[in-house]
């Protein structure tokens, strides 16, 4: 069974402003399908949100196309000002809009985990080429920061904060993302398959950056429409006490955040 969440415009938002895109991971995807086939015509982002990846896909495609469940993910997605090779649909990632064996690569980019996983990799196989792709990737909450030498004592704040919102995650995701990729990966029939656990992604961020970009987890949305006054504690306990540790009053200062992606790439026989 698929699950809708993302459905909020706020939330539509912040995600835009707040969460990483993978460039690093593109050029992951790009090298696997450069070794294993000429044709670049069409990718399919499915589960685009705002389009954040998708885009990044542009320049390696004739064709791009991100497909989402959500309206209010979709209307934010950039089609004017963006790439003039990508466009948009919305439409559950189980049922995609294309022609059988039309597709060079499919994926999809911290979505899959909210599909129902076996009629998604149905729906990729059908559509895709033989020799094309498929490429999933996501990464785990648990993100961590570098700040001089505290960053020890900041982890701890954050394993607290994200111990708190374990209860709050969707049960359709259950309590670890990464043994979803691993079921799917496992079975997707595909010889010709990669598995990667841990991918450590760098990024500057100001620490306020990083505090709205872990309210975009679902889990704290979760929290915030069941106790909103809680929500706002939880998340104003763990900026004063980063700034604390940080000696620090401003969040705008900068830290680096670890974003740790895990991943599979096959490519259909
Ligand atoms: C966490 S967001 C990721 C968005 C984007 N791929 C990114 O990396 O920024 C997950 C997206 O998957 C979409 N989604 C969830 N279930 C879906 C389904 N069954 N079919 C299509 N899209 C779905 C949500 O609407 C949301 O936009």
């Amino acid at each position: 069974m698929a699950v809708r969440l993302f459905e909020g415009s706020d939330h539509a938002e912040a995600y835009l402003k707040f969460r990483v895109a993978p460039q690093e991971l593109i050029g992951i995807i790009m090298s696997f399908m450069e070794k294993r086939t000429r044709n670049f015509h069409l990718a399919v982002d499915v589960g685009c949100g705002s389009g954040q990846g998708t885009t990044l896909l542009a320049p390696f495609f004739t064709e791009v196309v991100g497909t989402d469940v959500s309206p209010a993910q979709l209307q934010l997605a950039p089609t004017d000002g963006g790439p003039s090779n990508v466009s948009y649909r919305q439409c559950p990632a189980e049922e995609l809009p294309f022609e059988c064996e039309e597709v060079d690569l499919v994926t999809a980019m911290t979505a899959a985990h909210w599909f129902d996983h076996r009629r998604f990799l149905h729906e990729a196989y059908r559509v895709l080429r033989p020799g094309g792709c498929l490429a999933l990737l996501s990464y785990t909450m648990d993100m961590e920061l570098e700040y001089g030498d505290v960053s020890k004592t900041l982890n701890d704040i954050c394993k607290e904060f994200y111990a708190a919102l374990f209860p709050y995650r969707n049960p359709h995701i259950g309590s670890n993302s990464v043994e979803i990729y691993a079921g799917m990966f496992h079975s997707c029939p595909y010889p010709d398959k990669e598995w990667n656990e841990c991918l450590r992604v760098r990024r500057h961020v100001p620490l306020s950056g990083f505090i709205a970009m872990v309210e975009t987890f679902s889990s704290y949305r979760s929290l915030k429409e069941t106790d909103p006054a809680e929500a706002a504690q939880l998340s104003s306990r763990l900026r004063n006490k980063l700034l604390a540790v940080m000696k620090t009053s401003s969040p705008d200062a900068e830290v680096i955040m670890i974003v740790k992606y895990f991943y599979w790439l096959a490519r259909k026989p």
